[in-house]
């Protein structure tokens, strides 16, 4: 793969390029806070890994900084431009410098494995019939699964959908790529695969991963920085290796997957579900 044009891996300074920059946000749904206070950056040829219990906020966190949701406080910035200032083309630019692997697939199911892959080159380059269908082939090859181009969507495994979904993701060489639980539902070599795929086109592209994930071996293998959230903060970030020796004791259970600790597995209790309860006539 070759560098995409006009995007370069560093500045003018030694320094990597900050791409996505959080500073102390706030985010949630209506009153409902989900995170608060959060700072986290990402920088160009990082990977970084966001950990968190389910429903902790790893996926509004990226449904912010894709400017599907606003914040509700601090500053976001992508491609060093403060999402809160820009207008719906605008944002639309910045889309186009992203790659996303959604959480729950968002694969066309009636076109089959090379469309799905080819659907953003078509939507949104002049590239010739060739030219797709040579970086639609070589990204297909990189998830392993050239020879299942020809295959219908109903006609591929949930693992090898995953991987479709991932080709698809970074078929257009974004500078920023946001992988929601991109190992969910594949087998150890897959997981492996993807994990390095993600690492090399960090490597290779200078473009920067956000990876989404529970999983602490394949993440902690590929990631330059680990953010871990919950309790509706950011509890700690740092390196594999910081995290690795963290005596917090949040930090230990998720990384141990313990089952008892501060890290809360029942969703909690809410105004809402009590008022669903009184009118269906059960017990909170
Ligand atoms: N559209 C929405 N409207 C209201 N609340 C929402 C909405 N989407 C998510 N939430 C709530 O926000 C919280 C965080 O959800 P989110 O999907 O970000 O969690 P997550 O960390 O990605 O979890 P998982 O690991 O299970 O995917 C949850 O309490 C969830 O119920
Ligand atoms: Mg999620």
């Amino acid at each position: 793969m070759t560098l995409p044009a006009g995007s370069s891996v560093t500045n003018s300074s030694s320094a990597p390029r900050t791409v996505l920059d959080f500073d102390r946000v706030t985010l949630g749904y209506g009153d409902f806070t989900v995170l608060a206070n959060l700072s986290m950056s990402v920088h160009a040829g990082e990977v970084v890994a966001v950990m968190g219990g389910s429903g902790s906020g790893k996926t509004t966190l990226m449904r912010a900084a894709t400017g599907q949701l606003g914040v509700k406080a601090g500053e976001l910035k992508v491609f060093d431009k403060s999402l809160r200032d820009v207008g719906r083309v605008e944002l639309e630019r910045l889309r186009q410098r992203m790659g996303v692997l959604f959480q729950h697939g968002a694969l066309l199911t009636d076109l089959d494995v090379f469309e799905n892959v080819a659907f953003p080159l078509r939507e949104h380059t002049r590239l010739t019939e060739a030219e797709i269908a040579q970086k639609v082939l070589h990204n297909l090859d990189a998830v392993g699964l050239r020879a299942a181009a020809h295959l219908k969507l109903s006609e591929v495994s949930g693992g090898m959908a995953r991987r479709v979904a991932l080709a698809r993701a970074i078929v257009r060489e974004p500078e920023l790529v946001f992988y929601d639980e991109p190992f969910a539902g594949l087998d150890p070599i897959s997981m492996g695969i993807a994990a390095r795929l993600i690492r090399s086109l960090s490597d290779k592209l200078g473009c920067a991963s956000v990876v989404i994930t529970h999983d602490v071996p394949e993440s902690f293998e590929i990631a330059d920085t680990v953010y871990i959230v919950g309790q509706g903060e950011l509890k700690a970030s740092g390196t594999p290796a910081s995290l690795n020796e963290s005596q917090d004791p949040y930090v230990r259970q998720f990384l141990d997957g313990a089952p008892d600790g501060p890290v809360a597995f029942d969703y909690p209790l809410t105004d809402a579900f009590e008022k669903w309860c009184q009118a269906k006539g059960v017990k909170p």
